[in-house]
């Protein structure tokens, strides 16, 4: 299926997928914790402060949302407000979720392209980042609506988790964009999805 780039003006410029992962790819234990990742290095020492700046819409799967609530007093200590982000949020879940008071959130379900041209208006001229997790980057992948994956790779290993993104991605391959070392915990890679990449799910 053909990638799309809604360029035109007033619709999100990218979809990106911005994770951090272990070196062999995973984003969370099997039992969604992320203890393994803090540890590793700031945050604000990686991209992400530019990447956040131009994100205008984000999505997620119900675990990555439920970790958030879990957390909600953590990330209210560290950032100020249980819920970090200012952006529109839509949230894929089939259950009826506890919604975060003063977060801008929308439960959805089901096929990702009607949600992400949602997402594209409300991100106006910024991008969409997909959160996470691994699979929810893979359908909007399978749809042609992903352009780019970057990850924070970490240096450590699970063994099993969370896939970072389990699909089958051979041929055309990705294209390595850009790599840099952050500190000795992670190295950070941007890699582009070919417009004219297919996938097989794993
Ligand atoms: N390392 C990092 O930087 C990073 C980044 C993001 C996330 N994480 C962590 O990684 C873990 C990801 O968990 P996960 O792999 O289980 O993925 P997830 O995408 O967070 O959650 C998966 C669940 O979302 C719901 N869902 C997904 N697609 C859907 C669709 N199209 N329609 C309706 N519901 C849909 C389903 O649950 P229900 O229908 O039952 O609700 C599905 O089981 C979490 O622990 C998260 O905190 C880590």
């Amino acid at each position: 299926m053909a990638r799309i780039r809604p360029y035109s003006e007033g619709f999100a410029l990218k979809t990106q997928y911005f994770t951090a992962s272990t070196l062999d790819g995973f984003i969370a234990t099997e039992d969604d914790s992320l203890d393994w990742l803090f540890p590793l290095g700031d945050v604000n020492e990686t991209s992400y402060p530019s990447f956040i700046a131009e994100v205008g819409a984000l999505a997620m799967g119900s675990s990555t949302y439920e970790w958030m609530l879990r957390h909600a007093d953590a990330v209210s200590s560290s950032v100020g407000s249980p819920w970090p982000y200012t952006q529109p949020t839509w949230v894929f879940s089939s259950r009826s979720l506890r919604l975060l008071e003063g977060a801008n959130i929308r439960i959805v379900q089901g096929d990702v392209r009607p949600v992400h041209a949602d997402m594209c208006v409300a991100a106006g001229s910024k991008n969409v980042w997909i959160v996470g997790g691994g699979d929810l980057a893979g359908q909007f992948y399978d749809a042609g609506l992903l352009n780019e994956i970057i990850v924070q790779v970490g240096s450590v290993t699970l063994g099993r988790g969370k896939q970072i993104f389990p699909r089958r991605v051979t041929n055309p391959p990705l294209r390595l964009v850009s790599t840099r070392q952050v500190g000795s915990g992670f190295a950070e890679l941007r890699y582009e999805v070919p417009m004219e990449a297919t996938a097989v799910r794993t």
